[in-house]
């Protein structure tokens, strides 16, 4: 077994909870465990066709309940996982940013999408900024991914001030061409400036 799958056996082996503290407090944001009244933003979020175009798609109210769920359920379970992004000091949420697995791979992903009236405010970098040093100091991991096709260009600006590396092509999740996977390791991030 090789150090990625370890490190991610032991993250998903119930028995060994790892959690992160929250909320996670950057100048800007708070990133806190979902709650169902969170669906109205994440419905709204869902349904632009612009924030969905690499995302998969727009998704109905009843899909973003369920997504809202999902996420709020598997932080309570493992004690982390994709957070909501509020403004600090205001109570809805404006997107979304955490980590979470990336499927079928023994990899772990930060993934993030914030409403479009926040766009190019540098949030997306500050959550995640925020998100992969709070998983690396507590998780355990050696590595952090994110996927990302290669049209989309703001996702792939944040990735390069986050200063993840191309990694590798993977084929997405649904049907478009390859995606690009970028990569991080722990100890690149622990001698960043
Ligand atoms: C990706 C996303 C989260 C970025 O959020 P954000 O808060 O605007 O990100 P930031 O402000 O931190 O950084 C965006 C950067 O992209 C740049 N950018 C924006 N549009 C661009 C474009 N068309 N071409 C090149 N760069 C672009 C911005 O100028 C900024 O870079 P800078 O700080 O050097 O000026 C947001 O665009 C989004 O929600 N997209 C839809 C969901 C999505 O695609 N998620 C990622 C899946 S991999």
């Amino acid at each position: 077994m090789n150090s990625i799958s370890s490190s991610m056996e032991l993250l998903l082996d119930a028995g060994v909870k790892r959690e992160i503290p929250v909320p996670i407090l950057t100048p800007r944001l708070e990133l806190r465990p979902f709650q169902d009244w969170d669906t109205d933003s994440i419905a709204a979020l869902l349904a632009d066709r612009e924030v969905t175009k690499y995302i998969g798609d727009v998704r109905s109210r009843e899909d973003a309940a369920t997504s809202v769920k999902v996420m709020r359920k598997a932080f309570l379970e493992r004690g982390w996982g994709t957070l909501a992004v509020t403004l600090r000091g205001e109570a809805n949420a404006i997107g979304y940013c955490g980590v979470r697995p990336l499927p079928h791979t023994a990899e772990l992903e930060i993934a993030f999408a914030l409403q479009r009236d926040c766009w190019n405010l540098g949030y997306a970098t500050e959550a995640a900024y925020a998100s992969v040093d709070v998983a690396f100091s507590t998780l355990g991991i050696d590595s952090i991914v994110a996927t990302v096709y290669p049209q989309n260009q703001p996702s792939l600006r944040v990735l390069e001030k986050l200063r993840m590396k191309l990694d590798s092509k993977v084929f997405g999740h649904w049907p478009m061409s390859a995606a690009l996977l970028f990569r991080v390791q722990h100890d690149d991030w622990r001698k960043r400036p």
